[in-house]
């Protein structure tokens, strides 16, 4: 039996809270807000026996064996530093950090302390995402050939909003952009070779909108654009030498179609009498209770990789944080 702290209460770690009731041999026991009220509407409405705000007493809490890091992007690199220096194992929301070097020092923090600790890349623990992945590992769409995929909606424009913010590492690129990202890497099984992208900065100076071309070492083209300016077509397709795949809204995949000539196959999974967030959770504790200190799926070889392709999409587009 594994027991989960939540660190930072906000709008992510409420649905992680009511997808976990479908985690069994685990249990949410304890959250952190810094808000003493927040921590304790959020724990009465999730019914957490423990309400957190002061960040020591969380810590400190030794029945606490896995920390949700769930705060903004700017904080998860000392949050989960903090986290596995008081021994406990760590999933963290995405993007894990705002850059490469951060992520390495943390897996390395993490080997000494022979802790488990994973990027919260729930999508690819989506079992739509997993039909997908044996559609193409068994070859029904030949070679792949290219790839398409867009996360985009019109968001807030106040200032303060979360992702307008560049001190918590806002931006459409890191926020919803790494889906897209993430994708192409997982498919490709690989980074890209070449990297051309272009942005559009807000007033604030975080990227409102990003747009990617990039080919991949085998040859591969992909095309993957984020915003959080404007409503795009959200659809993930993957060419292949003998037909496509479409994912629509497929970060938080809930059907495929696979399309050869006149043929259309669907998938439909049919997840959301919850939101989806139980299968990474679940893939976390069997991972922990394996003894295993990263998950096979997303392991810390490929949260390196992401953030390194994240860095120099970054760069191309020149999006600098002056926290990092
Ligand atoms: N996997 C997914 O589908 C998904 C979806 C949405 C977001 N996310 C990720 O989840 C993370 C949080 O996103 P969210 O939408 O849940 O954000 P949010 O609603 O703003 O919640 C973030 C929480 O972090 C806490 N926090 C701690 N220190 C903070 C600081 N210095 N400034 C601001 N807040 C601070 C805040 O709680 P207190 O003020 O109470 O301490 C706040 O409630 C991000 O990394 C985001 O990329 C993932």
């Amino acid at each position: 039996m594994l027991n989960w702290g939540i660190y930072g209460a906000g709008a992510i770690a409420g649905k992680f809270a009511a997808d976990f009731t479908k985690v069994e041999d685990a249990k949410i026991i304890a959250a952190y807000a810094r808000n003493e009220e927040k921590a304790k509407l959020f724990c009465e409405s999730h019914v957490i026996e423990r309400a957190y705000h002061l960040e020591e007493d969380f810590l400190n809490d030794t029945d606490i064996d896995v920390v949700y890091v769930s705060t903004p992007h700017a904080l998860h690199a000392e949050v989960v530093k903090k986290a596995l220096t008081a021994g406990k194992h760590v999933l963290c929301e995405k993007p894990f950090t705002l850059n490469r070097e951060q992520a390495i020092e943390i897996f390395k923090l993490a080997d000494e302390k022979q802790l488990f600790v994973m990027e919260a890349l729930w999508t690819l623990f989506l079992p739509t995402i997993t039909k997908v992945f044996s559609w193409v590992e068994a070859g029904r769409i030949g070679e792949i050939k290219a790839i398409e995929a867009n996360f985009g909606f019109i968001g807030n424009t106040d200032p303060e909003w979360r992702l307008m913010n560049p001190k918590l590492g806002g931006g459409a690129l890191l926020d919803v952009g790494i889906y897209p990202v993430l994708m192409a890497n997982a498919f490709n099984k690989s980074v890209p070779e070449s990297i051309k992208a272009h942005g559009h900065f807000t007033k604030t100076g975080v990227d409102g909108t990003t747009f990617i071309t990039c080919q991949y070492p085998n040859g591969t083209m992909a095309s993957l654009n984020a915003s959080i300016e404007v409503d795009l077509v959200n659809t993930l397709i993957i060419y292949g030498s003998k037909g496509r795949i479409e994912v629509p809204s497929f970060w938080m995949a809930d059907s495929a179609t696979l399309i050869i000539d006149e043929t259309v196959e669907k998938f439909e999974a049919n997840i959301f009498e919850k939101q989806g967030y139980q299968y990474e959770a679940k893939a976390v504790c069997e991972a922990i209770e394996n003894g295993t200190t990263a998950h096979r799926i997303v392991s810390h070889e490929f949260t390196i990789e992401l953030m390194e392709t994240l860095d120099r999409i970054r760069h191309e587009i020149g999006l600098v944080y002056d926290v990092e």
